[in-house]
């Protein structure tokens, strides 16, 4: 059935075809759609705006991780390390961990890898030079990446994915690995705290992770 068209509207209130507008409710459609694009608007900044902080801080997380941090104590090395009974040098691992940000929170010790520490009691340390006396290993492989471990009874580091072996002063003795353990800079820091004669000091590595499965030790960037 159609609609009756009043014969006595005034023009404004018909359209080109002379149909009669409901001018009340033409005014109601327009504002509905003007609040409809506003939300539409407000929600897709509500949405887009944390995904490209979101996305802005991803490439800030992928940075290298680079810089020193503390790992230990130089006395933890001496008590709690491995003694290698032919070298007599004292073999620990440590974690080290960093905090990290994102665009939400804060994640406390995350841990960014695993450090070995060789420690040779019989070479005098030089607290400003203390690389021939104490050398930091990374525990990735070189090869592809597994974790490197210290085989005490054999005195030397293996990886069990491919059977990678080094000795204790990284060198590849068998397997696949394309180069030696990766070597990482290390300090020592006076521990102002200590009481010991000679004094304690802290133990800085400046952690980072190198390219796998290549002959050269590239850092990661
Ligand atoms: S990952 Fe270590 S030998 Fe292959």
């Amino acid at each position: 059935m159609s609609e009756a068209t009043p014969v006595n509207l005034p023009d404004h209130a018909r359209d080109t075809t002379g149909t009669a507008v409901n001018k009340a409710a033409h005014d109601r459609r327009s504002f509905l759609k003007w609040v409809w694009g506003g939300l539409k608007t407000a929600l897709a900044a509500l949405l887009g705006v944390p995904a490209l902080i979101y996305l802005a801080d991803v490439g800030r997380r992928q940075r290298p991780l680079r810089g020193f941090r503390r790992v230990a104590r130089l006395s933890d090395i001496l008590q709690h390390g491995k003694t290698s009974a032919t070298t007599g040098k004292r073999i620990y691992e440590v974690v080290v961990r960093e905090t990290r940000r994102d665009a939400w929170m804060i994640h406390p010790n995350q841990v960014l890898g695993r450090v070995w520490l060789v420690h040779d009691p019989n070479q005098k340390i030089e607290p400003n030079d203390p690389q021939s006396a104490l050398v930091a290993f990374s525990a990735v492989c070189p090869h592809l990446g597994c974790s490197v471990r210290y085989d005490a009874m054999d005195d030397r580091f293996s990886c069990p994915c491919h059977a990678g072996v080094f000795d204790l002063s990284g060198q590849v003795l068998e397997g696949p690995p394309p180069r030696p353990m990766d070597r990482l800079q290390v300090r020592l820091v006076p521990d102002k705290s200590s009481s010991t004669n000679p004094p304690d000091y802290f133990v800085e590595v400046d952690y980072q992770e190198f390219v796998p499965d290549i002959p050269q030790a590239i850092p990661r960037s």
